[in-house]
């Protein structure tokens, strides 16, 4: 009697522990939210690459950094080996980071870059990103490669006064990409030669539907012409686009479905991310042209990454370079299309 009750608990304690081992061995990816394409494209890369290979489970925070402190508090009582962080509000990962270090939960946050304090706060913590001035300078490349000699501009200075008048769809305020490729596509152009005249910088927060609006009232109270639009990203690129097809500021005159720059009434726009929905656009000619923001690169690092620090192999092996113990930057390019 005593071996059989010795071997129920044997079986029973086998059991828990296996059960908190597979509890554990799940790895949480708490995503800012995922109704925002590029992150959604982003996260369907991660879960593609990780099936068969590592066991991750997505959390949704809907934009609200309340609901993702309420996932990852509930999550940290399972206390997973690990967890991959898109955080709501990157100036409070702060927070995150202590409770996790409390239980020595290493973090590796994406998209959404931590101050670099509170990433310097320990060793535990790595960054997957893109450099967002890369971004901004291949922006402006194609904005030189449409407008020419800054003294001498080409036919789309509609009122040829050698000045482009522009608009600028900026992402959230605070966030490192809306802030450095705002910033820096302009330096750019400025430092090219050109004059401009920004006519106004519209605060979107990434989404297509605020950029629609920005871009109707703009429209509305606008005197004189719109030269050229710059965006933080694609999807507040296609938002203004659509104001613009309804407001005729697009207009395919011969009706062949393409927007040719010879025939057709258009004004270049460009964006930054190369999601889906974008391409059908710069195919038909609406979107003069996007920057890969290369997701599918950053979630097999990312996968790497995740599979080092569980097998406890050594970080200086991994295929890219580890900046400082914790970044990983992750280049972005122009957007070519098929031919
Ligand atoms: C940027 C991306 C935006 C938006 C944002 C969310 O890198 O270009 O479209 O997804 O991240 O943090």
């Amino acid at each position: 009697m005593k071996k059989i009750i010795t071997m129920c608990i044997a079986f029973v304690l086998l059991f828990v522990l296996l059960g908190c081992k597979s509890e554990n061995d799940r790895i949480p990816l708490i995503l800012y939210d995922e109704s925002d394409p590029y992150i959604l494209e982003f996260k369907n890369y991660i879960l593609d690459d990780a099936a068969g290979n590592v066991d991750i489970k997505s959390y949704d925070s809907q934009n609200s950094q309340l609901i993702q402190n309420e996932i990852i508090e509930e999550l940290l009582d399972d206390n997973p080996r690990l967890m991959i962080i898109n955080p709501v509000d990157r100036l409070g990962a702060y927070t995150i980071i202590n409770e996790a270090k409390k239980q020595e939960i290493p973090l590796i946050f994406i998209n959404r870059e931590p101050l670099k304090k509170d990433m310097n706060s320990w060793d535990q913590l790595y960054y997957i990103g893109a450099p967002a001035e890369n971004s901004a300078i291949i922006q402006s490349e194609m904005i030189i490669e449409l407008f020419g000699n800054p003294n001498n501009l080409s036919d789309l200075d509609k009122n040829s006064d050698q000045i482009i008048q522009l608009v600028i769809f900026k992402g959230e305020q605070g966030h490192q990409d809306a802030e450095i490729r705002t910033e820096v596509v302009v330096d750019e152009l400025e430092k090219y030669g050109y004059e401009l005249e920004i006519i106004s910088i519209e605060i979107c927060d990434w989404q297509r539907d605020k950029a629609y609006e920005g871009m109707n009232k703009l429209l509305f109270d606008l005197e004189g012409e719109i030269e050229l639009v710059i965006s933080n990203n694609d999807a507040m690129a296609l938002g203004a686009i659509d104001s613009m097809i309804e407001n005729e500021l697009f207009v395919d005159i011969d009706e062949n479905g393409i927007i040719d720059p010879e025939i057709d009434t258009w004004i270049p726009v460009v964006g930054i991310d190369g999601i889906a929905d974008a391409i059908p656009y710069i195919d038909n000619g609406y979107l003069y042209g996007t920057v890969i923001n290369d997701s599918q690169t950053m979630s097999l690092v990312l996968i790497e990454l995740v599979q080092a620090i569980l097998d406890g192999t050594n970080l200086d092996d991994l295929s890219f370079e580890l900046v400082n113990d914790k970044y990983i930057w992750v280049d972005y390019k122009r957007y070519e299309p098929e031919s």
